[in-house]
């Protein structure tokens, strides 16, 4: 299957789990359970970071046991949230600041969630290898983004 039926078929699965349970810890961990298997190879790391006062915090993932705390604007993660936009890092050593939580990782994406405006958390995904992440990744996982964030903003709404 070529990438974009890959993601067509993950955003099909991410909408099932993000309406199956009100729980934000079982939901994240399902969708990023369903994005490691459908990009098994591709994703060497997938999970979420949420925002926590003036850091993120690690939340659901698959992968190699990764940093827990992320102050604003530092690595790709924090610089994504001051940004307020996704980035695609070709190559993670030639980004100032790039927190190294495995030495395997050698590109990486992140897009954050946004909640009226606001970021309230980030998908993450490193790969092992270089420039794997463009354009169509970013688009897709966009789509995804708004998906999570919506179920996210559902949970702190009160009627
Ligand atoms: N590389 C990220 C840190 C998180 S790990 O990749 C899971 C960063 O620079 O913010």
């Amino acid at each position: 299957m070529d990438k974009q039926s890959r993601y067509r078929e993950l955003l099909s699965q991410i909408e099932v789990f993000a309406n199956a349970d009100d729980n934000p810890i079982s939901v994240l961990s399902n969708c990023a359970a369903v994005m490691k298997v459908v990009f098994p190879k591709e994703y060497f790391w997938v999970g979420f970071y949420i925002v926590d006062g003036d850091e993120l915090i690690l939340g659901p993932f698959q992968g190699a046991p990764a940093c827990t705390r992320i102050k604003f604007g530092l690595g790709v993660c924090g610089t994504a949230w001051k940004e307020g936009r996704s980035l695609v890092v070709e190559d993670v050593e030639a980004f100032p600041g790039h927190i190294a939580c495995s030495s395997l990782s050698r590109s990486e994406i992140v897009v954050p969630l946004f909640s009226d405006g606001v970021v309230i958390g980030e998908i993450d995904i490193d790969s092992t290898e270089l420039s794997i992440f463009d354009d169509v990744d970013r688009k897709y996982l966009e789509k995804a983004a708004e998906m999570i964030a919506t179920f996210m903003a559902k949970l702190t709404k009160v009627d």
